[in-house]
């Protein structure tokens, strides 16, 4: 008999016993019941090169098309950071911008056909985008047009309309035909408007510049920094301060950052209980593997160690910023609202559907070793910070202050004859 169908609990080394609840592992994903596919998977895509192990990669010979589904989340990113800047106030093009962990380059190129920066570049350790072919980009753009026209009817239809087509067929075309705008709301949590089509591409699909280096290497400075779905593999200590070196004074950095509290995260680990990644340190998640999975215990840690080890909460993050000199302008949490993602696996909400989850007993062994961690950060898909390179000047006092306000419109003083004299008619008029 195998020894995970001996054993009901796995005792912690706080003395907790966590109940194993038989098959939930199996209950998901076909790809995550095979630990050795996901940690190939990993290996193919050299995401063990990461963090600095491994054999060097060379760039594939083949051509990279964008399908139109890595097209749509894409643009679903680069759609919630424009939403950001402009809650923020930003509505400026940037000079330069810097995409960090970039891949294929996808969202500077779209930043860049936009009209939102000017000269668009890239750093990753590996050439993925070179040959990358910017048509098949077009083309999705195309079909993400088109795609408004389905949304508004399917809109229509949730809302009760085309009631005289019988329930079943308009059920399948709701479900069949998923959205983009839905797509990337399922995927990420947050729902777009239906401005997320109105973006327009003005401009080729350029990435300008392709840095095929380490990011800690690089000592350039730009005016916008980002990064999607990559600073989990970096270790944070290191990439937030590093982050603000590679700013201009007063330059912005976007982060979208996966987060490792939620019950799944880009690991994809599943283990025989919900949470079970996080609620465990690492010597105890080490041990679990080799007590209950003695065959895969190998590749399960691989796929554990590739997310950044210091696991850290939207705080964590703040923190550091702060003291590397960037401040806040914007924070979100991308939290999926429905039972399931995109990708057919439990979310949050859906496991607190179920009697034999309990959130609050997750978050107390979690609190065992790491007591920084909410509520809140079990629902957190991933979060998205916008801050802002603020050098540190002066001393505070009533000549910064005044220094301060006269470079705000509040306190125009004006320096030419002509404008002090339109300033004063202007302040006569109001203030009298
Ligand atoms: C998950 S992929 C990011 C995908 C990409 N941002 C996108 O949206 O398509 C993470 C990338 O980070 C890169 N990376 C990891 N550590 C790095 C480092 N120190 N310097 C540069 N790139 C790094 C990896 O090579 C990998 O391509």
């Amino acid at each position: 008999m195998a020894v995970a169908e001996r054993a009901k609990s796995f005792t912690t080394s706080f003395g907790d016993n966590i109940d194993i609840i038989p098959g939930y592992q199996k209950m998901f994903w076909p790809q995550i019941r095979s630990f050795q596919l996901l940690a190939d998977g990993l290996k193919r895509e050299d995401i063990d090169l990461v963090l600095g192990t491994g054999a060097e990669i060379k760039p594939t010979e083949r051509e990279m098309f964008c399908s139109f589904r890595s097209y749509a989340i894409r643009w679903y990113r680069v759609y919630m950071m424009l939403e950001m800047f402009l809650q923020a106030g930003i509505d400026k093009p940037f000079d330069t911008c810097l995409d960090i962990g970039t891949g294929q380059g996808v969202q500077p190129r779209m930043l860049r056909a936009m009209g939102m920066v000017k000269h668009a570049a890239g750093i990753d350790l590996y050439d993925r985008a070179t040959m990358f072919n910017e048509k098949s980009m077009a083309k999705a753009y195309k079909k993400l047009k088109w795609w408004k026209h389905i949304d508004k009817i399917q809109s229509y239809v949730e809302r009760g309309g085309l009631s005289f087509i019988p329930a079943d067929i308009r059920q399948a075309f709701l479900r069949h035909f998923e959205n983009p705008r839905k797509l990337g709301g399922r995927y990420s949590g947050l729902m777009p408007h239906m401005d997320y089509y109105d973006l327009k591409i003005k401009h080729p699909y350029k990435l300008d510049k392709l840095y095929v280096q380490d990011f800690y290497d690089l000592d350039e400075q730009f005016d916008l920094v980002t990064s999607y779905t990559a600073l989990e593999h970096f270790e944070l200590e290191r990439a937030i301060p590093k982050i603000a070196d590679s700013l201009k004074p007063g330059g912005v950095a976007y982060l979208w950052i996966p987060y490792w509290w939620c019950p799944f995260n880009t690991t994809y680990l599943v283990g025989d209980m919900p949470w079970m990644a996080q609620r465990l340190t690492r010597d105890d998640f080490v041990r679990y593997v080799k007590e209950f999975h003695p065959q895969d215990a190998e590749n399960i840690t691989y796929v554990y160690d590739y997310f950044d080890p210091s696991h850290p909460t939207m705080n964590t993050y703040i923190d550091l910023a702060e003291k590397s000199g960037l401040s806040l302008l914007g924070s979100r949490r991308a939290m999926l609202p429905g039972e399931m993602n995109s990708q057919q696996l439990l979310t949050t909400v859906g496991h607190t559907h179920f009697s034999n989850v309990n959130l609050q007993e997750i978050l107390s062994q979690i609190h065992r070793f790491r007591p920084d961690v909410q509520l809140e950060d079990l629902y957190t898909q991933s979060i998205m910070l916008l801050l802002q390179k603020t050098p540190r000047k002066e001393e505070l006092n009533q000549q910064s202050m005044d220094a301060m306000h006269d470079k705000h419109l509040a306190k125009y003083r004006p320096k030419g004859a002509f404008m002090k004299k339109v300033r004063q008619k202007v302040l006569d008029f109001y203030v009298g």
